[in-house]
């Protein structure tokens, strides 16, 4: 049985991409059962010609909080997360946490990502909120609180931090992951942070933190520590596998090696690199490892990861070529998933799970244009056109939960 769809079918391949101008899938308990060429004398239950099927996209970097304060007042970081982001996120608790959550992942669903790596405000019921609204809709995340024990916006201690964060560690299951959250090396003591590192070897959770995002930051960094960025996080025991290091813009090549050897990856930010000034990231070296996209919201405007995507395309044609848009593609799906630790996620192949967006066909290829292209002419339409109109439905395993 399961259910059988007939569309245009994109999707990332072991090396490069798979396209059937005419496809048949096919989705039994939420997983992928048959892709491949429509098949003659075949039957559909949901004939979605001339749209196309793509795989949901991947966030692998955001603030649930903060989305209230997308585009307004770009400062650099520190005046920033002072003036506007902290006090948001203070506010980010009981209902109106559950409220803001909601919205929140209407709000990603809508612009075609189905899956994500969170933060959530520092008050533990905010963490329990996302978590239930994620459960609610079957999504695959990583939720975590930002943990800080240096200029909290509220009352505590290290100890408490890492009590709660234990405490918290009982919402992990194998889709949405309870993810270990020291917020930055600027907002942690050395004890918090090799707390969070030894808190995650003990439960085996994943990590995630800032990295290297301006100048005075790293600056600052070295004043309070008398480290580099990274030696901070590596003396604390936070590079491992499981780890997503946001932005990583201000390292040295040696920082990079170093960050490869020990597999870590990291969440390539443009559109609020930009936005924040922030710099660019050295695009070759972070492509060399394990690299995804983060829409970084409230830094960044929207949680478009087109439009996330895009910005990479610019800033790095701009700074030594044009990438390849079936990499960015790429990086805002499969290896999304990838780095959230979830290898049957991010393509629309046997046995992973059905989380896929219908684009609408006219919004991606312009009137007028050749009835057959390459799938290279595809993929480059899609980055530089797709964006939320263009998102007519989203699958979350195989059940519908989002139309245009
Ligand atoms: N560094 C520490 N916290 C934050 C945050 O909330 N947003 C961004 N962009 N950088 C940070
Ligand atoms: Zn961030």
């Amino acid at each position: 049985m399961g259910t059988t769809y007939r569309a245009r079918l994109l999707s990332p391949a072991e090396e490069g991409w798979t396209h059937w101008p005419d496809a048949r899938l096919v989705v039994r308990d939420g997983r992928v059962a048959e892709a491949g060429p429509w098949r003659r004398g075949g039957r559909a239950d949901v004939d979605l010609r001339p749209h196309f099927v793509f795989p949901g996209l991947v966030d692998v970097h955001a603030h649930v909080p903060q989305l209230p304060v997308c585009g307004v007042h770009p400062e650099n970081l520190l005046e920033w997360l002072r003036r506007w982001t902290f006090p948001l996120e203070r506010r980010f608790r009981g209902e109106r946490a559950r409220e803001l959550s909601r919205r929140y992942f209407r709000e990603m669903l809508a612009q075609g990502t189905t899956a994500a790596a969170l933060y959530t405000s520092a008050w533990p019921d905010s963490v329990e909120a996302c978590f239930e609204e994620a459960a609610a809709l079957g999504l695959h995340a990583w939720i975590g609180p930002p943990l800080m024990d240096v200029d909290p916006y509220r009352p505590v201690t290290t100890r408490r931090v890492l009590d709660e964060a234990r405490a918290l560690a009982r919402l992990d299951s194998p889709e949405r992951r309870f993810v270990v959250t020291p917020r930055f090396a600027l907002s942690a003591t050395r004890e918090l942070l090799a707390g969070c590192a030894a808190l995650a070897r003990e439960r085996d959770l994943p990590i995630q933190t800032h990295l290297a995002e301006q100048q005075p930051e790293c600056e600052e960094v070295r004043a309070r520590f008398g480290r580099d960025y990274l030696d901070v996080y590596d003396e604390a025991g936070l590079l491992t596998p499981r780890t997503i290091f946001a932005h990583a813009i201000w390292l040295s090549a040696s920082d990079w090696r170093r960050l490869a050897r020990a597999r870590c990856a990291v969440a390539h930010c443009p559109t609020s690199n930009v936005f924040l000034g922030s710099g660019v990231m050295d695009w070759k070296r972070a492509r060399a490892g394990r690299m995804a996209l983060g829409s970084d919201v409230g830094a960044g405007p929207d949680l478009s990861l087109f439009r996330v995507a895009r910005m990479a395309w610019t800033l790095h044609s701009l700074n030594g070529g044009p990438p390849d848009a079936g990499d960015l593609l790429r990086a805002a799906t499969v290896d999304g998933a990838s780095a959230l630790g979830f290898d049957d996620l991010g393509a629309l192949r046997p046995g992973f799970v059905a989380d896929f967006i219908v684009l609408d066909a006219a919004q991606v290829v312009p009137p007028g244009a050749p009835k057959a292209e390459s799938t290279a002419d595809l993929l480059s339409r899609i980055l530089h056109r797709a964006g939320r109109s263009a998102v007519c439905q989203v699958y979350i395993a195989g059940v519908l939960r989002h139309e245009r």
